[in-house]
């Protein structure tokens, strides 16, 4: 698939022709949790009669795109779009009839951030119930609301029975939306990634599916 090449300015808040709607997994913290939410929302969405483009906006990782190599599938297709391609991209996406963009974005305080906080629908972001990444919410609070954007926030890698928890979402809830649905810590989800699966495949009757589902139910909802 080819997606255009050139270099339109980033439209803000109206990008004309571009219908799919779009996602960007962000945060200004790494290992939160971006990468593995944007593959298995992805998937989840496919599986839900939606075709899928991924946007791997993290240059040095490639987390996204190193799952797509050792995917059997061949959806959802992830491609490595600069910032100022991704409007293009959006749109060319729009043409070809895809359902959803997901923007998995670079692990922290790129310039870039701003760039796809302007650019999709809704800004997920995802946040460990530690102190440290409740730390950096702040910072990732501001770009987003600078580009006029609501933030939801998913609780992620939350360990079973933990008081940190309940205590994450209290803190989070000062600054936006939080997922009903925590995802928990679990070894299911690196071991899907690890084979280019989403947990969905890799363990379909599994917790870390149900979660996977029940997510982007909640997301879907909010794309309305
Ligand atoms: N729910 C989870 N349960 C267990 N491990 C998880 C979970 N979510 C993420 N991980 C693991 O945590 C690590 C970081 O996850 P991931 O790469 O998705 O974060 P990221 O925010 O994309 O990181 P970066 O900022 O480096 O791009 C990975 O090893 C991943 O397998
Ligand atoms: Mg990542």
């Amino acid at each position: 698939m080819s997606f255009i090449n050139n270099n339109p300015p980033l439209a803000g808040f109206f990008m004309p022709g571009v219908n799919v709607k779009s996602i960007a997994t962000f945060s200004q913290k790494g290992g939160s949790g971006k990468s593995t939410l944007a593959v298995h929302l992805g998937v989840a969405a496919e599986e839900d009669a939606t075709s899928v483009i991924i946007f791997d906006r993290d240059d040095a990782q490639a987390s996204a795109s190193c799952w797509a190599e050792r995917r059997a599938a061949d959806t959802p297709i992830v491609l490595k779009t600069p910032p100022s391609q991704l409007h293009a991209a959006l749109k060319a996406g729009s043409a070809k009839g895809f359902g959803l963009a997901i923007i998995d974005g670079p692990p922290h305080s790129s310039p870039d951030a701003a760039a796809i906080a302007r650019i999709a629908d809704i800004i997920l972001i995802p946040v460990r119930p530690t102190a440290f990444d409740l730390a950096a919410v702040g910072n990732a609070v501001k770009i987003v609301t600078a580009a006029g954007k609501q933030p939801l926030f998913v609780l992620s890698a939350c360990p079973p029975r933990v008081p940190e928890v309940a205590d994450a979402r209290q803190a989070l809830a000062d600054f936006g939306e939080v997922a009903p649905v925590e995802i928990g810590e679990r070894i299911a989800f690196s071991r899907a990634i690890a084979t280019g699966q989403s947990v969905t495949e890799f363990d379909p009757l599994g917790k870390a599916a149900a979660e996977i589902r029940a997510l982007w139910q909640w997301v879907e909802e909010k794309l309305q």
